[in-house]
């Protein structure tokens, strides 16, 4: 097994970010250096990094990357540019609540040490950046974990779009279990879909999985109802950008589609969620800002136009799965099911996330 590629990489040598060009994935392996605010902000726009979590560490880097200068700021005046970058930041896509929650948790820390002078804290800014990526394997491996305790040797998986290895810091979260199984010596058949409007699923799991030795079968979009009806599904399991309070979820647009085949089909659908995907300030599912994309990424692809000029487009790059379609989340600190309202409070309550 080859492992996987690392996305999103600190070069302490260098001072300076490393990301995977993703859009040039899986044709060519390409790397990006990112050593301003400014390339990170266009790096997230661009799609060039994604996946909640991978958006997640990149904006933290990013925020050091936009406060390294003020060497000689005085405390007030960092702490001010530290607000500022992070709301910049934060403006680059709105569906992710790992980027708001990674940017909210740096600031936290930053202000809670008063103390400290503006070289230590613009180091400290840099610290939790790379806590928050070390963290994120960890988390992805202790979803797996849990996520293995609904699957079975032998069955097959269905999952959308990449919430793989390359959206996270290692393991992916809804791909984690795949990982999982396949140290244990398990043969979880993986389908992996997203083949509109970004083909995610065919350039990025597809591609890491079979890196891996993972057995991944590739189907379009509008091929998963008729796998399900031949019997070749045993579960759903997909990633989030952002969970509400009351358990609805936003991920990749065609996730919706893909919970109401599987409530059709009677298979499970699971969502794996690590908590910093989880809003409990966003009531339910409508609240949560989706993300409108150009109408290019559906008239084109790889450049080349495959509708006519001019033709009117509509491109939300993610839509919002209602609660009672989804069977369970399954987040680092356990499973919830049921009454999500409740159930997603208790764990932060239980874990003292505030
Ligand atoms: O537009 P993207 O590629 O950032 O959307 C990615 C997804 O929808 C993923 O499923 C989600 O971010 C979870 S990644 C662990």
């Amino acid at each position: 097994m080859t492992q996987p590629l690392a996305s999103v990489q600190w070069d302490k040598e260098l001072d300076q970010l490393i990301l995977i060009d993703q859009t040039r994935l899986p044709r060519h392996i390409e790397y990006l250096f990112i050593r301003t605010i400014e390339e990170s902000w266009e790096a997230i726009k661009s799609l060039q990094v994604r996946g909640a979590p991978a958006i997640g560490m990149t904006a933290a880097y990013g925020l050091y990357l936009g406060i390294r200068h003020a060497q000689n700021a005085s405390r007030r005046e960092l702490e001010q540019l530290i607000t500022e970058q992070a709301s910049y930041l934060a403006s680059s896509r709105p569906t992710a609540i790992n980027l708001v929650w990674a940017l909210e948790r740096i600031k936290t820390k930053a202000f809670n040490h008063p103390e400290i002078s503006p070289p230590e804290l613009i180091q400290l800014v840099l610290e939790e950046a790379r806590l928050i990526q070390q963290e994120d394997e960890n988390v992805c491996r202790s979803i797996g974990e849990h996520a293995l305790t609904l699957f079975e040797d032998g069955i097959g998986v269905l999952t959308h779009c990449n919430a793989g290895s390359l959206a996270t810091a290692r393991y992916g979260t809804a791909t984690a279990p795949f990982y999982l199984a396949q140290e244990k010596g398990w043969n979880i058949k993986v389908y992996a879909d997203e083949t509109r409007p970004v083909l995610q699923g065919s350039r990025l799991t597809a591609f890491e999985l079979q890196q891996a030795g993972i057995d991944v079968t590739l189907i379009c979009d509008n091929m998963a109802a008729s796998v399900m009806q031949k019997g070749w599904i045993q579960a759903v399991i997909v990633g989030t950008d952002r969970v509400a309070a009351n358990g609805d979820v936003a991920n990749k647009i065609g996730t919706y589609g893909l919970a109401v085949l599987a409530k059709a089909h009677n298979i499970p659908f699971y969502v794996a969620a690590p908590l910093s995907s989880i809003d409990l300030n966003t009531e339910q599912g409508a609240d949560i800002p989706i993300e409108e994309r150009e109408g290019t990424e559906i008239t084109h692809i790889s450049e080349i136009p495959v509708a006519p000029a001019g033709i009117q487009t509509f491109n939300p790059a993610f839509d919002v799965t209602p609660s009672h379609l989804v069977t369970a989340i399954i987040t680092e600190k356990g499973i919830v099911r049921g009454n999500y309202k409740q159930g997603l409070a208790e764990l932060f309550q239980n874990h003292n996330i505030v």
